[in-house]
C-alpha cells in the first residue's frame, strides 16, 4: 500500500510519523515547500529502521510523488490564530483545496481522498466536488478527534480508564458539534446515571472548544498529536479493510433526513472507503443540532459560490 500526505506541517509530518510508525505502506509527503517535505521525509525514513518496518518515504514539492498512493490524507491549508474559528479560514483554505486536489488527482487512479484541512465539512465538499470521486471515496477526518477529545474529559471527569468509555461526537466540525450524550456510556451505564446534567454540559461545552483551547495555549499552530492519530485511525481501518465504525464526514443523501451536505456521522470504512453509513437513532434535541450543523455547512457553501 502507499499512503500520500499532501501538506507536510505539523499534521502532515505527524501523520507520515505514524504511518511509518505503524509499517501501514510507503509514504509520500508533498508540500509547496518542497525542501521541508523532503527534510521531514529524510528525517521519518531515517527512524524507520529502528521500527521494525521497511517503509519507504519519500518528500518533495513534485505531486509525481503521488502516483501508485492508494491513500491520499490532505492536510494543507492555513491553521487557525488564537480568537479565530475554523470558519474564518475557509475562504483562504477553498483556494488552496481548488488547487491541490486536480493535482492530487491527475497523479493517483481512484485513490480515497482524507481530507484534514479547515473548515472540515466545506473543505471535503469541495474536494469532493473538484474530484469528481464517488462519495465513497472522499471523506473527512473529524469525528475520531471530537470523539477522542469527548472520550479524555469524560474518563477524567468520572475517574475511569478510556476504554471504559463508549462515545461518539457527529455533526459538523465546529462549534455546533453533536456529542450523542444519548448513546453515551461509562462502564455500560447511561451517561446521565454517572455525570450530573451540569458536569455534562461543561464537557460537552470543552469539547466544541478543544481545537480552540489548544489554539489558545499554542499560540502558533493548531493541535496535531491528536488529529494525526485520528486520521490513522481512519487509514488502518481502510488499508486492513477492518469495517471498523468511526465517525466521519460523508456525503448524506437522505440518511440522517439530510440531502446533499458533508457532516459527520458514524460509518463503516474498508478499503473501498465508505462501505456504509450507519443510522443511530436520535433524541428530538440531538436530531435539532444535528440539523443546525447540515445547516450551518449549506451556509458557509452558499457564502463560497452565492450563485
Ligand atoms: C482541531 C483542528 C485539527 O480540532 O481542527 O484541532
Amino acid at each position: 500500500m502507499k499512503i500520500g500526505v499532501v501538506g507536510a506541517g505539523n499534521v502532515g509530518s505527524t501523520v507520515a510519523f505514524y504511518a511509518a510508525l505503524q509499517g501501514l505502506g510507503d509514504i509520500a509527503l508533498v508540500d509547496i515547500s518542497g525542501d521541508m517535505a523532503a527534510g521531514k521525509a529524510l528525517d521519518i525514513q531515517q527512524a524507520v529502521p529502528s521500527l521494525g518496518t521497511e517503509v519507504i518515504v519519500k518528500g518533495g514539492d513534485d505531486y509525481a510523488a503521488l502516483r501508485g498512493a492508494d491513500i491520499v490524507v490532505i492536510t494543507a491549508g492555513v491553521p487557525r490564530k488564537p480568537g479565530m474559528s475554523r470558519d474564518d479560514l475557509v475562504f483562504t483554505n477553498a483556494g488552496i483545496m481548488k488547487s491541490i486536489v486536480p493535482q492530487v488527482m491527475h497523479h493517483t487512479e481512484n485513490p480515497i481522498l482524507i481530507i484534514v484541512s479547515n473548515p472540515l465539512d466545506v473543505m471535503v465538499h469541495i474536494a469532493h466536488q473538484v474530484s469528481r470521486l464517488p462519495k465513497e471515496r472522499v471523506i473527512g477526518m473529524a469525528g475520531v478527534l471530537d470523539t477522542l477529545r469527548f472520550k479524555t474529559f469524560l474518563a477524567k471527569e468520572a475517574c475511569c480508564s478510556f476504554s471504559d468509555v463508549d462515545a461518539m461526537v457527529l455533526g459538523s466540525h465546529g462549534d455546533l458539534m453533536v456529542p450523542l450524550i444519548s448513546h453515551c456510556t461509562i462502564r455500560n451505564q447511561p451517561l446521565s446515571q454517572v455525570l450530573s446534567t451540569k458536569q455534562i454540559a461543561a464537557l460537552v461545552e470543552r469539547t466544541q472548544q478543544g481545537g480552540a483551547e489548544i489554539v489558545g495555549l499554542l499560540k502558533t499552530g493548531s493541535a496535531y498529536y491528536a488529529p494525526a492519530v485520528a486520521v490513522l485511525d481512519m487509514v488502518r481501518a481502510i488499508i486492513k479493510d477492518s469495517k471498523e465504525v468511526l465517525p466521519c464526514s460523508v456525503l448524506l443523501e437522505g440518511e440522517y433526513g439530510e440531502e446533499g451536505v458533508f457532516v459527520g456521522v458514524p460509518v463503516r470504512l474498508g478499503k473501498k472507503g465508505v462501505d456504509a453509513i450507519i443510522e443511530l437513532s436520535m433524541t428530538d434535541l440531538e436530531k435539532e443540532q444535528f440539523s443546525s450543523c447540515a445547516n450551518g455547512v449549506r451556509q458557509m457553501i452558499l457564502q463560497l459560490s452565492p450563485d
